[in-house]
């Protein structure tokens, strides 16, 4: 990957200029989906910011809080939050969020004749058991427009399938710091350079290879796994000099982590239902939505073992899903033994 500030770099474009590039091809856009991306990104760096000095100041720890997921909430949980409310609510673009943090839609009263039109949904911080272990974290947002003539905005309106979704994306603060984002045409990384404070683009165009050697799953759920599954998880175990097999495993207990590793590299990300779950653990419209929308545009594939993702018709803000997502071909081999198992019964 060349520098970009190399010489020969044909140019460094920054996520701004990347999308008032995208808006100009949108016949009649009007700059404000571009707007709400710069609130997106602005809240993104402060995040970013915060975390880099976690260990400094004390935003270690739990705010002594169990938030509406029945999980003791992490500061950094809840500072991730009120920096993307905070940041929506200044650009006036949004009006509602939808947030992990928090047990309701949060309407936005936005400044009059300034009606934003765009809903986020969002988990402000994904992975956060891992904070004070100093393992990489994320932000995954959802975008959606709110109905026409709808309105006041309410929990309805943000209650979509993710196939009605106009942008979604993530980010990965790891190493470096990644921004990656789809607004259905394709999808593209950008990574931050603290120097200038500008996210970069450095990975266009990204698309998932078709198959891959990683499977990511908590293992330690395998008792209440569904047959089909067990029976998966020995498949790849298998030894097969031919097929690749024994798949390596790589599961963080952080799904951006685990999701932007699988995407760049090849992979399967799988959190199924489980005794503890019987639902899943992943919640549909702000964890699973937007990386289906993301993985669809690069080729990959999301499912809950049967059903696209996307197509799945939700019914509350914080419901969960089983999720099977990664390489398409596969996630297709899992859903097989899902459906053999399911077949036989
Ligand atoms: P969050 O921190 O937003 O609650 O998400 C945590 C999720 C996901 O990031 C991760 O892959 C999964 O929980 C880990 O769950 P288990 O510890 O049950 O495996
Ligand atoms: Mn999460
Ligand atoms: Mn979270």
């Amino acid at each position: 990957m060349k520098d970009v500030y190399s010489p020969d770099h044909k140019h460094i474009m920054t996520l701004e200029q990347f999308i008032i590039d995208q808006q100009e091809r949108e016949p009649g856009a009007t700059g404000a989906f571009s707007r709400l991306l710069r609130d997106i990104s602005i809240a993104a760096k402060i995040v970013n910011r915060d975390i880099r000095r976690a260990g400094l100041v004390d935003i270690f720890g739990t705010t002594g809080e169990v938030n509406v997921q029945g999980e003791t909430q992490q500061k950094l949980d809840a500072l991730a939050h009120s920096e993307f409310v905070r940041a929506l609510k200044r650009g006036g673009e949004c009006c509602l969020i939808g947030s992990e943090e928090h047990a309701e839609a949060i309407p936005l009263a936005t400044q009059s004749g300034n009606e934003g039109k765009y809903i986020v949904l969002m988990d402000p911080l994904d992975g956060s058991s891992n904070i004070d272990v100093n393992v990489s974290v994320g932000t995954i947002f959802s975008i959606y427009y709110l109905p026409d003539d709808y309105g006041e905005p309410d929990l309805d309106a943000a209650l979509q399938a993710g196939s009605e979704q106009i942008g979604a994306g993530y980010v990965v603060y790891g190493s470096s710091t990644m921004l990656v984002y789809t607004t259905g045409h394709g999808v593209n990384g950008f990574t931050l350079d603290p120097s200038v404070g500008e996210f970069l683009l450095s990975h266009p165009s990204i698309t998932t290879p078709k198959r891959g050697k990683v499977y990511s799953i908590n293992e330690g759920n395998t008792e209440s796994f569904d047959e089909g599954l067990q029976e998966y998880i020995r498949w790849v175990q298998h030894h097969d000099k031919e097929t690749s097999r024994p798949y390596k495993t790589r599961y963080i207990g952080s799904f951006v982590s685990d999701f932007h590793r699988n995407l760049l590299k090849g992979g399967i990300y799988i959190y199924p239902a489980t005794k503890k779950n019987k639902e899943g653990k992943l919640r549909l419209m702000y964890e699973s939505n937007p990386m289906a929308f993301i993985v669809e545009q690069a080729g990959g594939r999301a499912t809950n073992g049967h059903e696209r993702i996307l197509d799945i018709q939700p019914s509350k803000l914080h419901q969960r899903t089983p999720l099977f997502i990664g390489s398409e071909e596969m996630v297709k081999r899992a859903e097989s033994f899902m459906q053999r198992k399911q077949v036989k019964a």
